[in-house]
């Protein structure tokens, strides 16, 4: 899977060295490319941004370096999705992710500022599958904490990046419940005990015991998850 960057800030990629997406890249099984959108400016001071049109607080990012880099990353490629991270975007859930994993090709771009010239999302529109996507209901100061998040959700669902897959079925959101609780050596600890049920070598009981326990935390931390089923 290619996943490339478009952002202004190239620098908040460098953890994607380290760690499970970084042994993914190294394997070649994620090819991720990181670029400066400042790259695409032609004036001596690499300007991106500037006033809005009607007035208002702050500046918008420049439709033109949007316009070539998008060219650019988008060249060759038969209709990537292209993600603008954005707070007024739909919520990216594990849901999302599933679907991004399916594609060959991802392009995540980043604004900063008070937005991206509405025209950008119009002209990507001709060149791939356009999602503006919200990592949820606050305000980053940009998408490049979210674009990082997302290529995370993503990448470690892609076959091999993560060593054991059955750990991926077993996690919070998979089936649309929270995880249930994990305990592990020793069986008394500080006067904390193991449930007694996960020593107890029942496979049928320890499997009842987990999804009740998965009902009860989603029922009290996230209700708004079982409003389909109940
Ligand atoms: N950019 C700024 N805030 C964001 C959010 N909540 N989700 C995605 N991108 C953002």
């Amino acid at each position: 899977m290619r996943i490339d960057v478009l952002t202004i800030f190239p620098s908040f990629f460098d953890v994607l060295e380290v760690s499970l997406l970084g042994k993914a890249r190294g394997a070649g099984l994620l090819d991720v490319r990181v670029h400066d959108l400042r790259d695409w400016t032609h004036d001596r001071h690499r300007t991106v941004d500037d006033t809005p049109y009607g007035g208002g607080a702050g500046m918008v990012m420049k439709p033109e370096p949007w316009g070539e880099a998008l060219d650019a990353v988008t060249a060759g490629s038969e209709r990537p999705v292209i993600v603008f991270p954005s707070p007024a975007g739909e919520l990216f859930t594990q849901r999302t992710a599933r679907a991004f994993v399916e594609t060959d090709h991802l392009v995540f771009g980043c604004g900063r500022y008070e937005g991206i010239d509405e025209r950008v999302f119009a002209y990507a529109a001709t060149l791939g599958e356009v999602r503006l996507m919200s990592l949820g209901d606050y305000v980053l100061n940009g998408g490049e904490v979210a674009a990082m998040a997302m290529i995370e959700a993503v990448g470690r669902l892609i076959p091999g990046v993560v060593g054991n897959p059955d750990s991926l079925v077993e996690e919070s959101h998979e089936d649309g419940l929270l995880e249930y609780p994990s305990y592990t050596k020793p069986s008394a600890w500080r006067g904390y005990e193991v449930p007694p049920v996960l020593l107890s070598g029942n496979h049928g009981a320890i499997a009842a015991w987990r999804h009740e326990q998965q009902l009860l935390r989603t029922r009290e931390r996230r209700p708004d998850l079982l409003v389909d089923e109940e």
